[in-house]
C-alpha cells in the first residue's frame, strides 16, 4: 500500500517536472485539410469597373467555402476577351492550362475548345449537385455537345441595351429613344445642343460588332436575325443592307476620339454627361454603380432602339481543362461558380442575372429585375460579338469586316465582307 502510494507519488512529481520543462501545453496538431488543397489559377478578362468587384465577390464566398486553396488572379485586360483569348490559346497549345478559364456559353465553348478534345465534360459536376434542375433547359443546352454539358455558367448578360444620361436627356427635353428613327430625331437636338449623341469606344473591335448586333436585330427582328447564324436569312438581303446603312448613320453621331477609348471610357462620357447615352452590354451597369451611380436616379436603360420585346443574350461560364494543374481545386471553383451563393454574390455587382433559376431576387436592383423579367418573357437571340451566335473564326472575319467598316462605311464592301464569313464559316452557301 505504501509502496504504492510511493509509485504515485514519483509519477505525479516526474509528469510535473516535464510539464515545467515545457511550458504550457503543446496545442493539439491542426487537422489535416479534408478537401483540395495547393493553388487555383483562375483565367479571365475581368479587370473594369464592376467585372472586378464581381469576380472579387465570387472569390470571397470561394475563399470561406475552401480556406485552404489560394486562388491566383489571372487576369489579361480588355474587354470581350479579345487579348485574354489570344494568351489563353497560345498557352492550351503549349500545354499550359490554368486550372479554370472564362469562356462564352455557346459557339465559342464548343466549337474552339470541345471540338478540339481540350476540355473535361463537366456533366458529373452538374449531376452530383442537383444542378440539372436549377437551369433553364436553354442554357444547359447552350453549353452541352454530344450529350455532355462543357462548362459552368455564371451568368446571363443582355447585349442590346441603350444606356443614357437621365440628367442629359431632361435637360433637352427628351426621353429615351424606342425605334432607330426616334433615335436619330434625338440624336439631332443632342448634336445641335453640343452633347455627343452616343458614346462609342471602339478600341476593341468586338464594339462594333456589338453595335452592329443591336441594330442587325433592330432592322431583322428576332426571326431573321436568328436566320443569319443558320444560313437561313441571307446575308447578301435588304435587310442586312438597311442594318449597315442605318449604322453608318449611327457613326455621325458617336465622339470623334471612339477608336481610341475602351467601353468603360465610353461609359465615363455618358457619367460625366459629355455623352447622352452608349449601346453596350449590361456589364455597363457594373461600370455604373462601381463609380457610385443608381439605376433609374442618374442612369436609365431602354432596349436598344427598335429592339424592345428582344434579348440578345450571352453568358459567362468557366470550363475544366483538360490537364488543369489542381483539377481539384479546379472543381470546387466550378461547384461555386455554379451555386447560389456564388451566382447572387458575383451578379448584382456584375450587372448580370443569375443563370440558375432560383436566384434572390431581392438582391437585385431594379435594372437587374426587369432583365429577369425579359429573360423569361422576351424573344431570346444570341449574341454574335460574345461567343454565342458563331463560332469565334466567323466573329473574326466579322470583326476585321466591321474594322473596314467604320472607317470607310462602304456598305457594300462590308455586306460582301459579311456574306463572305458565313460562307467560310460553313453555314452559307
Ligand atoms: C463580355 C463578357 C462580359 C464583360 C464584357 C466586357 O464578353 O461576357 O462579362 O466582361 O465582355 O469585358
Amino acid at each position: 500500500m505504501k509502496r504504492r502510494f510511493f509509485a504515485a507519488l514519483v509519477t505525479v512529481m516526474v509528469l510535473a517536472s516535464l510539464l515545467a520543462a515545457c511550458g504550457t501545453p503543446a496545442p493539439p496538431p491542426p487537422e489535416a485539410p479534408t478537401g483540395p488543397t495547393g493553388s487555383v489559377e483562375i483565367f479571365s478578362w475581368w479587370t473594369a469597373g464592376g467585372e472586378a468587384e464581381g469576380l472579387d465577390a465570387m472569390y470571397d464566398v470561394f475563399a470561406a467555402e475552401y480556406p485552404d486553396v489560394e486562388i491566383i488572379n489571372a487576369t489579361v485586360a480588355g474587354g470581350a476577351g479579345m487579348e485574354a483569348k489570344a494568351v489563353l490559346a497560345t498557352r492550351m497549345q503549349a500545354g499550359d492550362a490554368p486550372d479554370s478559364f472564362q469562356v462564352h456559353a455557346g459557339h465559342e465553348l464548343i466549337d474552339t475548345w470541345v471540338v478540339a478534345d481540350k476540355m473535361e465534360p463537366v456533366t458529373f459536376i452538374f449531376e452530383e449537385n442537383g444542378w440539372l434542375d436549377v437551369y433553364p433547359p436553354g442554357v444547359i443546352e447552350v453549353l452541352s455537345s454530344g450529350g455532355d454539358i462543357w462548362s459552368v455558367p455564371v451568368n446571363i448578360h443582355r447585349s442590346n441595351v441603350l444606356w443614357y444620361n437621365k440628367q442629359v436627356l431632361e435637360d433637352n427635353g427628351l426621353t429615351a429613344p424606342t425605334s432607330l428613327d426616334e433615335f436619330f430625331d434625338a440624336a439631332d437636338v443632342l448634336m445641335a445642343a453640343g452633347v455627343t449623341p452616343l458614346a462609342l469606344g471602339d478600341s476593341g473591335v468586338w464594339v462594333d460588332l456589338h453595335l452592329f448586333e443591336s441594330i442587325l436585330l433592330a432592322e431583322l427582328g428576332p426571326d431573321a436575325y436568328r436566320g443569319l447564324w443558320d444560313g437561313t436569312t441571307d446575308w447578301n438581303g435588304s435587310g442586312v443592307t438597311a442594318a449597315l446603312e442605318a449604322f453608318a448613320q449611327v457613326m455621325e453621331y458617336v465622339n470623334a476620339d471612339h477608336s481610341a477609348l475602351s467601353w468603360d471610357q465610353a461609359a465615363q462620357l455618358v457619367v460625366d454627361g459629355d455623352a447622352a447615352g452608349t449601346i453596350m452590354g449590361d456589364w455597363a451597369e457594373g461600370y455604373f454603380k462601381s463609380v457610385g451611380l443608381t439605376p433609374d436616379v442618374e442612369f436609365g436603360y431602354v432596349p436598344s432602339p427598335g429592339t424592345a420585346g428582344s434579348f440578345i443574350m450571352l453568358s459567362d461560364s468557366f470550363g475544366l481543362p483538360n490537364g488543369a494543374p489542381n483539377r481539384d481545386g479546379a472543381i470546387a471553383w466550378l461547384t461555386v461558380c455554379g451555386s447560389k451563393d456564388g451566382q447572387d454574390a458575383f451578379n448584382p455587382i456584375k450587372g448580370s442575372i443569375p443563370a440558375r433559376t432560383d436566384g434572390d431576387r431581392s438582391l437585385y436592383d431594379v435594372y437587374l429585375q426587369s432583365a429577369m423579367d425579359d429573360f423569361v418573357s422576351n424573344e431570346i437571340v444570341p449574341s454574335l460579338a460574345h461567343g454565342s451566335a458563331a463560332s469565334e473564326g466567323w466573329v473574326t472575319a466579322a470583326g476585321d469586316a466591321m474594322t473596314f467598316f467604320v472607317a470607310d462605311l462602304d456598305v457594300e464592301a462590308a455586306q460582301a465582307a459579311m456574306a463572305q464569313a458565313c460562307v467560310d464559316a460553313g453555314m452559307c452557301e
